[in-house]
């Protein structure tokens, strides 16, 4: 292993000679993450949105470290030789001794550079390095837990990489490096333990004991204080994970989190407050014509239409005119996720529009990855009856259309009694025949492998949700994350959020929370919580969340059948609402983008790295935290135009009816323009200077 090396330069002006093999003069920057070209969920979308941005920060010098997975870089990566001598010294020393690391440009925007490795190559050096993990760290990770195996593999080969790079590269090219989560936390140690000359940073999307407690039946926040932590790791058997994702939160140069409740989380239970906030963007496509999103929306709705009416069929006994889409989806945490509450809220919901007679139908889909054994039959056939039902109507209208055409050629009007023959009539009865059932429409999509003790249906068998006719709100729950190659549902899950009218997220534990968050730059209004990160960074954003379709529950300061109350009541008043109310609503949720946009949000990670390289090379680099400037802690003030909610909201027409609503499907554009007016005018966005700092803006 290549030993310390002390950095001597004091100072990066005037050196006449830079390192030719790198390009960028004086800095090269590693992100390291178990997600890198390896969907697993949130931070795979944190470093895949992300690298963009980094990319146009450090062009060449940009390099991300992940594991080698067969199958993701298959359909990922474009394997090329190295970008550079010092790489492909690097990658050759090591593959020449006993490992494999390969290195490519990832398929995605911005085309970053990777070096994946692999760890079941190496696995023959795991109980090695587990004994140098014990004599140096005092970690002993067993051997039958699989994830830490792999965790501990991948960590010694980022190290053996970081400890090549900064052995052959010359003393003036800094190396940062930029660890996410717990899985790839023991590079970062190794790095520090083996005094590598590299700035580090350690980012964590959660922690591991939060997720354990909440998922548990514990008062968690007010809590927090008090736990034993060591004894809490230890119960949950996970005291050898929680060692490892604590030594690299102290190890790190820069220690940050994604929002300021996990912060919170972080210092009460990894016991150092993190330096920095960095919450997490996307990237959010602009287009050009305004109301460009809202005909996605309408054409990706038409696409849900059409796999409910196979869904369904046999029972379509609702108008899909008059039906609201509603989902939640992410990993499969049923009661982190708040899918509990969801699905009580639902069954109180269900029991409120049947008592008032509401003409609304809901259909609330469950997008969670669970294991399964495939599509079902029944949800197979549905979906072949409505496509048998559609190749039957061709049919006959092709025939009927030919019959009009002959009798219009001969100057006559047809005679419609005889448009259509007995054979006509045969198969369409056929046809019909075909959508009889016996059973309801089914629940799940797919054969679950734990199907009595999975959490949603035993939930739903519980309150009695089984998409009956009487019902008003009918599920579905889609074990599998979306696809546009799926047999049942072919939509990438983008053109899924698009068609639905809320995403509904009421999580109890959720550091961040993508899926609001890619609602919003949707323009779908999206419920969330105050006890997301999400939730809370948009509470203190925005003057009046909801009236721009951010709701976000209270899970903070009530008890749980408060929270049902309240979430039964956001979801029946969005029940309430008429098209143009949906639409004016859409508009508003679609201009929050902006606050969303890496391109803004980028600044706290660069803030990140030049404090870890003030901290890691201090002769070096001094950083200099900004202060606080009206461009941290803005707010988008309340909408100038009357709000959707329904209790308030006014037409523009004396004479309004619900037909009209119907009729006129977008024509806001004055009260839209009177938002923007406002929005932007007073709210400058922070400047977007790549290279600014910025202080934190502070939580109220
Ligand atoms: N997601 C996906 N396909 C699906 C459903 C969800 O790719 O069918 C993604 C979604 O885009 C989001 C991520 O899964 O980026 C979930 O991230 P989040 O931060 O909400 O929660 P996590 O699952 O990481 O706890
Ligand atoms: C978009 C489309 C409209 C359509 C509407 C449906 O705004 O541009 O043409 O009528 O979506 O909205 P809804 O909320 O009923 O799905
Ligand atoms: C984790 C968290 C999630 C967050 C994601 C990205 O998966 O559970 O809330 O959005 O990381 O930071």
């Amino acid at each position: 292993m290549p030993l310390a090396r002390s950095l001597s330069v004091t100072s990066l002006s005037g050196l006449e000679e830079w390192d030719e093999e790198f390009d960028r003069e004086d800095a090269v920057l590693f992100e390291i993450a178990w997600e890198v070209a390896n969907k697993v969920g949130g931070i795979y979308t944190v470093i895949q949105t992300k690298a963009r941005l980094t990319c146009e920060e450090w062009g060449e010098n940009y390099f991300l470290v992940g594991p080698y997975m067969e199958s993701s870089v298959r359909t990922q990566v474009e394997l090329i030789e190295p970008c550079n001598a010092t790489l492909r010294r690097t990658i050759d020393k090591m593959n020449s001794s006993g490992c494999k690391a390969y290195f490519g440009r990832w398929l995605i925007e911005g085309s970053p550079y990777v070096i994946l490795l692999d760890v079941g190559f190496t696995a023959w050096s795991l109980d090695r390095w587990k004994i140098e993990l014990w004599e140096n760290c005092s970690i002993g990770v067993p051997w039958f837990d699989r994830e830490a195996n792999d965790a501990v593999l991948f960590g010694f080969l980022t190290a053996w990489l970081l400890g090549e790079v900064t052995l052959t590269t010359k003393l003036f090219i800094s190396v940062s490096s930029h660890f996410h989560e717990w899985l790839a936390g023991l590079g970062l140690v190794l790095c520090r333990q083996r005094q590598l000359p590299v700035a580090t940073i350690f980012t964590t999307h959660a922690t591991l004991l939060g997720r354990y407690l909440c998922a548990g039946s514990v008062d968690f926040y007010n809590k927090l204080a008090e736990f034993n932590v060591d004894k809490e790791a230890g119960d949950r058997q996970i005291y050898h994970r929680y060692c490892l994702e604590r030594a690299a939160a102290r190890c790190a140069h820069v220690f940050t989190t994604v929002s300021q409740i996990t912060a919170i989380e972080a210092e009460h239970l990894l016991k150092r407050k993190p330096d920095i906030v960095t919450p997490n963007g996307l990237n959010v496509k602009k287009f050009s014509a305004m109301h460009e999103f809202q005909n996605l929306h309408a054409q990706s709705k038409a696409r849900i239409q059409e796999f409910v009416r196979g869904h369904f069929y046999g029972h379509l006994d609702f108008n899909l005119d008059k039906t609201v889409f509603l989902f939640i989806a992410g990993r499969y945490e049923f009661s982190n996720k708040g899918a509990d509450l969801f699905l009580e809220a639902l069954a109180r919901l269900n029991y409120l529009l049947r008592v008032n007679h509401s003409e609304v139908t809901i259909i609330a889909f469950f997008i969670m990855p669970a294991r399964t054994n495939n599509f079902n039959v029944e949800t197979l056939k549905g979906q072949a009856v409505r496509k048998q039902l559609w190749d039957t109507a061709q049919t006959v209208k092709e025939r009927f259309g030919k019959k009009l055409y002959e009798s219009l050629l001969v100057g006559q009007l047809p005679d419609v009694s005889k448009m259509l023959d007995k054979e006509d009539f045969t198969m369409m009865k056929r046809a019909i025949f075909a959508t009889q059932r016996q059973c309801l429409p089914p629940i799940c999509t797919h054969n679950m492998l734990e199907d009595s003790s999975d959490p949603i249906l035993n939930c739903i068998r519980r309150i009695g949700l089984f998409n009956s006719a009487q019902d008003r709100v009918k599920v579905i729950f889609h074990p599998e994350f979306l696809s546009s190659t799926s047999p049942l549902l072919p939509m990438d899950y983008e053109e899924f959020v698009r068609g639905c009218h809320l995403g509904v997220f009421p999580s109890y534990y959720e550091p961040w929370g993508y899926t609001p968050a890619e609602c919003t730059v949707m323009g779908i209004p999206s419920i969330s919580t105050n006890l997301s990160g999400f939730g809370c960074f948009m509470e203190e954003h925005i003057a009046d969340p909801s009236a721009y379709g951010i709701y976000i529950l209270d899970r903070r300061y009530r008890g749980v059948d408060e929270s049902c109350n309240q979430l039964t009541s956001f979801l029946f008043q969005f029940c309430q609402q008429s098209r143009r109310q949906r639409i004016i609503q859409r508009n508003r949720t679609e201009r929050l983008s902006d606050l969303l946009d890496w391109r803004y949000l980028g600044r706290y990670y660069v803030s990140a790295r030049h404090m870890a390289l003030a901290k890691a090379f201090p002769d070096t680099y001094i950083y200099e935290p900004q202060e606080p400037t009206s461009a941290t802690g803005f707010r988008y003030p309340r909408p100038a135009s009357v709000p959707p909610s329904p209790a308030h909201s006014l037409h523009s027409s004396p004479h309004h009816s619900e037909a009209e609503d119907e009729e006129e499907p977008y024509d806001e554009d004055l009260e839209v323009e009177k938002d923007r007016v406002n929005i932007r005018q007073p709210f400058n966005l922070p400047n977007r200077n790549k290279n600014q700092t910025v202080g934190l803006p502070e939580k109220n």
